[in-house]
């Protein structure tokens, strides 16, 4: 004899085996769609790196473009505590993969970061990665002519995250981009503006004696230090000063930068 399917007892049977069915279908949608998504991670971060470098066209170039400009890219892993890269011994024992590590997500992780105090923390970041990726191209006689470093600071609803290109005089600004960050489009969400953006290639980060001199003022900036802030934006446009300050400084990248060129 067939149950009663208008009883209570065979709805609930209805919806429980509802929801396994849709449960065994969302978690296998996650699982199969996972490397997508990463593969399509990985891409996005190319791009950025890329952008930042003045090396891609939203135009012109295909996922596979993208794949073989990229190729010329070497990831390496700094220890910012030395400004040294980091050893096999020290990425065998953090477990890190130079091709997949990402310092955004080992934020919070006493093993990697640590706190920073308010008087340091000039670009709000709270923490600090000791490790972090930095990108290298190097020229056919190994000179070094591309360096791609991640910066990040606060704004004036969040954390802005980018990547900001030196020539390999360590020195000499190719270019910035965020690729993700909270400021309000047509204010402070400005700092994506291309026009904005342009601004950067060429200007030059330390003054004679070493100290970061690159900075976003209020107005127009002057000479190859200065760069304008956005109007009506000053928030932001501090954010984007103190992060630089922050990461071209003697805690962020200044002694690697410094090792780099020195030999
Ligand atoms: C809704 C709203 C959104 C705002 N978004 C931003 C922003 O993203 N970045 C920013 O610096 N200022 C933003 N402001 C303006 C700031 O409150 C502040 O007035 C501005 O940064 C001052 O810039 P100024 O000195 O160039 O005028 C926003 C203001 C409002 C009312």
């Amino acid at each position: 004899m067939s149950a009663n399917k208008d009883s209570v007892g065979g709805t609930l049977k209805v919806a429980l085996l509802l929801c396994v069915v849709c449960s065994i279908f969302i978690s296998s949608a996650a699982v199969i769609l996972k490397p997508m998504q990463e593969a399509n991670k990985t891409l996005d971060r190319n791009k950025n790196i890329l952008a930042a470098a003045g090396m891609f066209d939203e135009q012109m170039n295909t996922n596979d473009d993208v794949d073989e400009l990229f190729a010329q890219f070497t990831p390496r892993i700094v220890d910012l505590e030395t400004g040294d890269f980091a050893t096999e011994e020290q990425l065998a024992e953090l477990n890190i993969d130079v091709t997949t590590y990402d310092q955004r997500t080992v934020f919070t992780d006493p093993q990697f970061s640590e706190a920073l105090e308010a008087s340091e923390d000039i670009a709000g970041l709270k923490r600090l990665v000791r490790f972090v990726t930095v990108y290298l191209v190097e020229g056919p006689n190994g000179e070094l002519q591309d360096i791609v470093l991640p910066v990040s600071g606060y704004g004036l609803w969040g954390t802005m995250y980018g990547y900001l290109a030196l020539e390999g005089d360590a020195n000499t600004v190719k270019g910035i981009g965020f690729y993700d960050q909270k400021e309000t489009p047509g204010l402070g969400g400005e700092i994506t503006n291309p026009r904005w953006k342009a601004q950067w290639p060429g200007k030059e980060v330390y003054s004679e004696d070493g100290d970061v001199a690159l900075s976003v003022v209020k107005g127009e900036g002057q000479g190859v230090h200065q760069v304008d802030g956005l109007a009506g934006a000053s928030l932001t446009s501090r954010g984007v000063d103190n992060l630089i300050e922050f990461w071209l400084g003697p805690l962020g990248f200044g002694p690697f930068l410094t090792k780099l060129t020195n030999g």
